[in-house]
């Protein structure tokens, strides 16, 4: 098993990746102090899959486990199944010591997230993410929320989990299109931060969508440290973590444009190519290692650009969606541009006459 930390001072916590650890869960819940009921929150699909066997799992263990399901999919990241779920806390009498256990991808992370943030203004909190998604990223950094009227993420708080435990053994459940969804974020460590991951997770896509499990985690434990270690640095999102949102500008505008209708990795790996042609036109980044980029995200079977999309997506219509960017400041768009592989900068103003050419290439 290998083991990253979130340090946060008393909010501080571990995330622990490994296969098969599932059985582990409530010997680290009991050393934390956790005893009797706690409630799992997952959604149909995930329940049927894992949800029975980790609630027998803690039962072995002395825990008593509620489940509450919510149904699958982004629409249900809602107010309305956040209310369901403060109705079924209600009526078991939940109290401030009892546990929240998000099983599922990031959906489930964020929404029961959201509800332990919430309820008697917190309920501790533990994340079994299921999607390799959200055992890189959205488990990892205490941003939970839920959507309102199209908007992603738009009611939420920042609140740590107390533990994360990221099993990769339950991904070999989870259909191609997920896996490379995560794959993109996992190139994107390696471009913000770390060349070897790059080239390593590079060099091993097959083993990664054959879900070998060494290989797994590798590029999860490595994946973890390098979001572990920027959320150390910058809890509430104000400096540091801005380089997790390389290849996201782009990414989130082209994600509103599509309605919705492409995942989050395949908008984001537009959007990585994008910024490194950008940053390639503004003559901060090399061609080769730029190439290199778009053919790492290529070979894993993601987009490298908007016509690569097949929507008929339009590069003006792109331009638009980014002014609506939570992330714009005093109105221009914020690029993390990639400088080499493993290292990015901060462009605050870059000519959107560069960035419609940029969205214009293929
Ligand atoms: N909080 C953050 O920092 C953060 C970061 C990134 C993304 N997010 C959020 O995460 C969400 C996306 O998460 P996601 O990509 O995990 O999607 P998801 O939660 O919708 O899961 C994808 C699909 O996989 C299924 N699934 C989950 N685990 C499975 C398994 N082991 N085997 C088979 N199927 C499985 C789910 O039921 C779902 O159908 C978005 O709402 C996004 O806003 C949050
Ligand atoms: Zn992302």
């Amino acid at each position: 098993m290998k083991k990253a930390r979130v340090k946060l001072e008393e909010n501080s916590y571990e995330v622990l990746i490994g296969a098969n650890i599932y059985p582990q869960l409530g010997g680290y819940l009991r050393k934390m102090g956790f005893k009797g009921n706690a409630v799992m929150i997952t959604n149909p699909i995930v329940q049927k899959l894992y949800g029975e066997y980790v609630q027998q799992l803690l039962f072995k263990d002395g825990f008593g486990i509620s489940t509450f399901t919510v149904e699958d999919g982004e629409a249900y990241k809602s107010l309305e199944s956040a209310m369901q779920l403060y109705g079924a806390l209600c009526n078991m009498r939940a109290e401030r010591s009892t546990l929240i256990i998000a099983l599922g991808g990031g959906v489930i992370g964020d929404l029961a997230g959201f509800v332990a943030a919430t309820y008697l203004r917190g309920l501790p909190l533990v994340h079994l993410p299921t999607t390799l998604l959200a055992q890189v990223d959205s488990s990892i950094g205490g941003k939970v929320a839920v959507d309102l009227n199209n908007y992603k993420n738009i009611v939420g708080a920042f609140y740590q989990p107390k533990l994360v435990m990221a099993d990769i053994a339950v991904l070999k459940t989870l259909p191609e299109i997920e896996v490379n969804n995560g794959l993109a974020e996992i190139i994107k460590y390696g471009v913000i931060r770390d060349p070897h991951l790059f080239t390593f997770a590079g060099l091993n896509l097959r083993m990664i969508k054959g879900f070998e499990p060494s290989v797994l985690q590798e590029v999860i434990s490595q994946s973890a440290a390098i979001k572990a270690e920027i959320v150390s640095e910058d809890e509430k999102d104000i400096g540091a973590r801005n380089v997790l949102n390389y290849g996201h500008t782009v990414g989130h505008a082209i994600e509103a444009v599509s309605g919705f209708n492409i995942k989050h990795g395949s908008a984001v790996a537009v959007g990585m190519v994008v910024a490194g042609r950008i940053a390639v036109s503004m003559g901060k980044f090399n061609k080769m290692e730029f190439l290199k980029i778009k053919e790492t995200l290529e070979s894993a079977g993601l987009p490298s650009s908007l016509q690569s999309l097949n929507l008929g997506l339009r590069p003006e219509d792109v331009l638009e969606a980014m002014k609506y960017d939570k992330k714009i400041i005093d109105g221009k768009s914020r690029f993390v541009l990639p400088r080499s592989i493993g290292s990015v900068f901060i462009a605050d103003s870059v000519p959107t006459a560069v960035v419609k050419q940029a969205l214009e290439s293929s």
